[in-house]
């Protein structure tokens, strides 16, 4: 495994490779939802590269950007053991150099859910996958559903832009009790652990509403919202029934929904989603 700490570097090692290149871009400290993505690269392409960049431009003023986690070392031993051929891990400075002025704005879908909470979030986000897409010049890169509205916008962005690159959904990876995979989760003292199963709850509780033909949006979103309501450590930021393509509120599930939360368990914000067929 090549771990490239600059981008001529990493260009040197790419220029190398023969054949297809799966891409995982990540911000590191990784767990199980990751490297699901990363051996779906790995079975569907000859080489895999993966990125560790804490990507400072998608965090806001207020957010965790100084506390994210980080392990650079378990996270290399990691993926040598999933046999990733390259990966790049480059600084700050080097992707926004003094005088950084280029920004991708993807309209639409970014202003609601994620993009009204986090205001400027999804700027940073496609700038840097588009710059990680110019650099590693992947055929497939592999995205979790966990961030639904990501995946959307990241899909949206390089169909847009001709990117040429192939976007490809891997499902969320969960805890045995049904709490997401989120490098976040280690910010939970026990407590909170156990209290933020309520966004597992919610979302199983919508699934179960819709098998039994529940089909009106507000009707599942009050049931969720009261669930959620009853767990003292929590606090709603919003829960949300949308098309599954442009994240338009539905009144009714009369077409592929994604039912999708962000709820604060104590100062922690978790996100979390599910699709349900309409
Ligand atoms: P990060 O949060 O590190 O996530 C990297 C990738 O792993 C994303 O595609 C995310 O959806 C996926 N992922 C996270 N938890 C998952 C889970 N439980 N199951 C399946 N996939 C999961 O998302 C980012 O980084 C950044 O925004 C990035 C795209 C790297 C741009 O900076």
């Amino acid at each position: 495994m090549k771990v490239a700490y600059n981008i001529p570097e990493f260009r040197e090692a790419r220029r190398k490779l023969n054949g297809s290149l799966g891409f995982v871009p990540t911000m590191g400290y990784l767990h199980e939802g990751h490297l699901e993505l990363v051996r779906r690269a790995r079975a569907e392409n000859k080489n895999t590269a993966v990125s560790i960049f804490i990507n400072p431009t998608q965090f806001g003023p207020r957010e965790d950007l100084a506390a994210y986690p980080r392990d650079p070392d378990r996270d290399l031993s990691r993926l040598r053991e999933e046999k990733v051929d390259l990966v790049l891990m480059p600084d700050a400075a080097e992707m926004y150099p003094p005088g950084y002025g280029t920004w991708v704005n993807v309209e639409g879908v970014t202003e609601r859910l994620e993009g009204a909470a986090r205001p400027g979030h999804f700027r940073g986000v496609a700038t840097v996958v588009a710059k990680l897409f110019n650099i590693v010049e992947p055929t497939r890169a592999y995205f979790g559903e966990k961030d639904a509205q990501q995946l959307i916008v990241i899909k949206k962005m390089a169909a847009d832009l001709d990117m040429g690159v192939q976007v490809i959904t891997v499902p969320t990876v969960r805890e045995f009790d049904g709490l997401a995979m989120s490098s976040r989760n280690v910010y939970l003292d026990l407590e909170e652990r156990e209290s933020a199963l309520v966004l597992h709850k919610a979302l199983t509780l919508a699934r179960n509403l819709h098998s039994k033909g529940e089909r009106n949006a507000d009707v599942i979103r009050k049931e969720m919202t009261a669930l959620i309501q009853e767990e003292p450590r929590a606090k709603i930021d919003y829960v949300s029934i949308a098309d599954a393509s442009t994240l338009d509120e539905l009144s009714s599930i009369d077409r592929p929904a994604v039912v999708s939360l962000a709820v604060k368990i104590g100062k922690t914000r978790l996100i979390d989603n599910i699709t349900l067929a309409g």
